[in-house]
């Protein structure tokens, strides 16, 4: 697919896209013979809010593909910083099968198995799913949210994960958006607050 694109606009492609610094999530679902499935992935954003609803991009050579194509429902646990192994483990080839086997999963209590300690489960039904080249994009409906309350997300950035502490927030009951660090000191977020 755009086979006229140079190899010097590829590599400067991927450069760009290192640039984005991104939260890691944990795509799962599970097929009707009660296995589960799950991914580490960065492509997660949200679409709408009217209706609610996020999108992911999925290798169609991604072991997650067809199971995610065949069941139509997923959930997207959003990692904390802390949880750099499970993305390790959802990203590599090995040990696939014990992929779930690797922190606090609850594979019994909703459609789709979720991470019982990540800062927020996205469950989501999918709406449509649009092909581009390797990747299918799932766009998916949100049935139900839950969230922790802190907010210290793993952040992969230029082909790296940011140190924990750089990225470790925890919001005080009764804070707004921009709480404090892990100190306790006021957190350096300045500016417009959009979602
Ligand atoms: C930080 C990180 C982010 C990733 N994001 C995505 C992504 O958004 N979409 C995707 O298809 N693969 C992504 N991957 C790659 C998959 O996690 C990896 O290829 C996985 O092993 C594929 O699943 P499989 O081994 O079950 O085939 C990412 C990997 C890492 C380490």
């Amino acid at each position: 697919m755009n086979s006229t694109v140079s190899d010097t606009t590829t590599e400067a492609f991927r450069l760009a896209m290192r640039r984005f610094a991104a939260t890691v999530s944990i795509i799962s679902t599970t097929t009707e013979d009660g296995a589960c499935h799950g991914m580490a992935a960065t492509a997660v954003t949200s679409l709408s809010m009217d209706p609610l609803s996020v999108l992911i991009a999925v290798n169609s050579t991604a072991s997650l593909h067809g199971p995610l194509s065949e069941i139509g429902s997923y959930c997207v646990n959003v990692l904390h910083a802390t949880q750099r192994k499970q993305c390790e483990v959802f990203s590599s080839k090995k040990d696939r099968e014990k992929r779930f086997d690797s922190g606090n999963w609850d594979i019994k209590s909703a459609k789709s198995p979720f991470l019982i300690d990540a800062q927020a489960n996205i469950f989501c039904t999918v709406e449509r799913m649009v092909d581009c080249g390797s990747h299918t994009a799932f766009i998916g409906l949100v049935d139900e949210v839950r969230v922790d309350n802190s907010v210290a997300p793993l952040i992969y950035l230029d082909g790296g994960f940011l140190k924990e502490t750089e990225a470790a927030f925890r919001l005080p009951h009764g804070v707004g958006a921009h709480g404090n660090d892990a100190k306790g000191n006021a957190r350096q977020l300045e500016g417009i607050e959009w979602l």
